[in-house]
């Protein structure tokens, strides 16, 4: 298999693989010249301050926002090439988590089922098999709108992970949760990286940034580090992820 395929299943076992991705909104620059590689079935920490240019860089990698310039393969596919064979294998939760808050849980699955083609028996089956893992089974008559914010969390990672994508974007999803709902969520998440999903994630948390295999600091657009939290610490004598970006983003 050739590694310039456009939708090879892989890169060298690269999940996503990114060379000089750059997004501009007028002269301003959100994404400076990203360089990254995050392997299959890791679980990849994108941290970053507030407007750091996480979320503009989850949506060129997901085909929902053109790069000015630059590459990136994501689960095989060039991204802005193949858009919907793209959309096929990756699931996105977004920062604002787009349920339907007046459609019960089973009708959100329903629906976000209908966009990746899910229907009938299948979806059903795979919402069985779902629903229960996320706590969820006894609120499939709930409207969203009425469950509280962990729940809804975890509805929205249900929803994009319907089609069993091979990569999976998570911009801030636990924003907002207590320390208990925020440790469930991540049972799930590594539930997901264990069955060979790629995670890559954002989070403000940075007892989250812990739990990643490695994780990256963006800084103002740019990447400024990137390794396992142990080399981070290592890297600048941080004794934890909170020490360790406070000096890599004060730097
Ligand atoms: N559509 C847009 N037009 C203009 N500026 C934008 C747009 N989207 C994001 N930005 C700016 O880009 C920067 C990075 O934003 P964002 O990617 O949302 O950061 P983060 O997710 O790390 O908080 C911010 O300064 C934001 O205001
Ligand atoms: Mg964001």
């Amino acid at each position: 298999m050739s590694a310039t395929s456009s939708t090879s299943t892989s890169v060298d076992g690269l999940a996503v693989h990114v060379r000089g991705l750059t997004r501009r909104f007028g002269d301003f620059t959100a994404v400076d010249g990203l360089d990254l590689d995050v392997r299959e079935g890791e679980i990849f920490g994108f941290l970053g301050a507030n407007g750091a240019g996480k979320t503009t860089a989850i949506r060129m990698l997901c085909g929902l926002l053109q790069p000015s310039s630059g590459s990136a393969m994501v689960a095989g596919v060039e991204v802005g090439r193949h858009a919907r064979e793209l959309k096929r294998r990756i699931g996105y939760m977004s920062q604002r988590f787009s349920l339907y808050d007046d459609l019960t849980v089973d009708e959100n699955v329903e629906f976000f089922g209908g966009i990746y083609g899910l229907e009938g028996a299948p979806l059903r089956e795979r919402s069985e098999e779902l629903l229960p893992l996320l706590g969820l089974a006894d609120r499939r008559r709930t409207q969203a709108g009425a469950l509280p914010l962990g729940y809804k969390q975890r509805l929205a990672l249900g929803c994009s992970l319907l089609h069993r994508p091979r990569v999976l974007f998570l911009d801030e999803p636990t924003g907002g949760v207590d320390p208990v709902a925020r440790r469930r969520f991540w049972d799930l998440i590594y539930a997901q990286a264990a069955a060979g999903t790629t995670v890559f994630v954002t989070t403000h948390y940075m007892d989250e940034a812990e739990y990643c295999g490695r994780v990256s600091i963006m800084v103002q657009g740019k990447l400024v580090a990137l390794d396992t939290p142990g080399g981070l610490k290592a890297l600048t004598g941080g004794r934890d992820m909170q020490d360790v970006f406070l000096r890599l983003v004060e730097a």
